[in-house]
């Protein structure tokens, strides 16, 4: 991390007005993606559902969102160490890399990519975490829903398999326990809010798409108790 810093740091030095951000962004990615790769991890590289002989009109891209508009959004919601989340698309395991250094229980990933579950699993073995676990699985048939706190979906498909996951979602769902969703680019709005759940709160992501926070128990959401940073 010191070397991407510096890295950062020198690009900031030689730029005539600063540099622009987007030129910072981009250099910041391939100085992670060197170091992962000297490490033997690879949480970066996107791959197209093509590459992996998935259907793009059921499937969204696989790229990350592990990044420090996540990592600000988890340190607000005060985390406990009995809480279990769960990457609802977790390609390589990016956004779960990032949710690791929260205290949660159990953070784990659902991915529907046989190959990209396998590389997730592969990293996280690598970095010793024994406290993920990746299922590779369809969102639409998984049966553990009810076992998580939390649920993090970072755009992972489109509308008619959104609303299959949600509805087997609300099946699962415990009435009588809070189940909060973290919604990065929410373009399924209304149907996390017809499945039950209500909007409490707003963060910024990357892309200037919104991060939504969800509660099925709005009324008494252990995170409105908790003033916002
Ligand atoms: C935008 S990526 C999100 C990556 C990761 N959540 C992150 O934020 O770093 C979306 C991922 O969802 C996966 N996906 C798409 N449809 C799925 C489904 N029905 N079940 C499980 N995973 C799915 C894709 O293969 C892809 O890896």
């Amino acid at each position: 991390m010191q070397a991407l810093r510096t890295l950062v740091n020198i690009c900031r030095m030689f730029s005539p007005n600063k540099a622009h951000p987007s030129l910072v962004a981009s250099v910041n990615r391939r100085v992670r993606i060197w170091i992962d790769k000297r490490d033997g991890l690879d949480f970066l590289l996107v791959v197209k559902p093509q590459e992996l002989g998935l259907d793009e009109n059921l499937i969204h891209r696989a790229s990350p969102s592990g990044n420090k508009y996540l990592r600000k959004l988890l340190l607000d919601l005060d985390i406990q160490a009995s809480d279990a989340i769960l990457d609802v698309g977790c390609a390589k395991g990016s956004a779960m890399r990032t949710m690791l250094e929260s205290p949660f229980a159990k953070v784990d990933g659902v991915e529907i990519s046989q190959k990209l579950a396998a590389i997730a699993s592969a990293n996280f073995r690598r970095l010793g975490k024994v406290n993920a676990h990746i299922f590779n699985a369809n969102a639409v048939d998984f049966d553990g829903y009810g076992n998580y706190d939390f649920l993090y979906f970072y755009n992972p498909f489109p509308a008619e398999v959104m609303r299959q996951t949600m509805a087997q979602v609300q099946r699962q769902l415990d009435p009588a326990r809070e189940l909060v969703i973290i919604y990065n680019t929410p373009i399924c709005h209304d149907i996390v809010v017809k499945h039950g759940f209500t909007s409490i709160r707003d963060y910024p992501d990357q892309w200037g798409n919104g991060i939504r926070i969800y509660s099925n128990r709005p009324a008494t959401s252990r995170l409105l108790a908790k003033p916002r940073a």
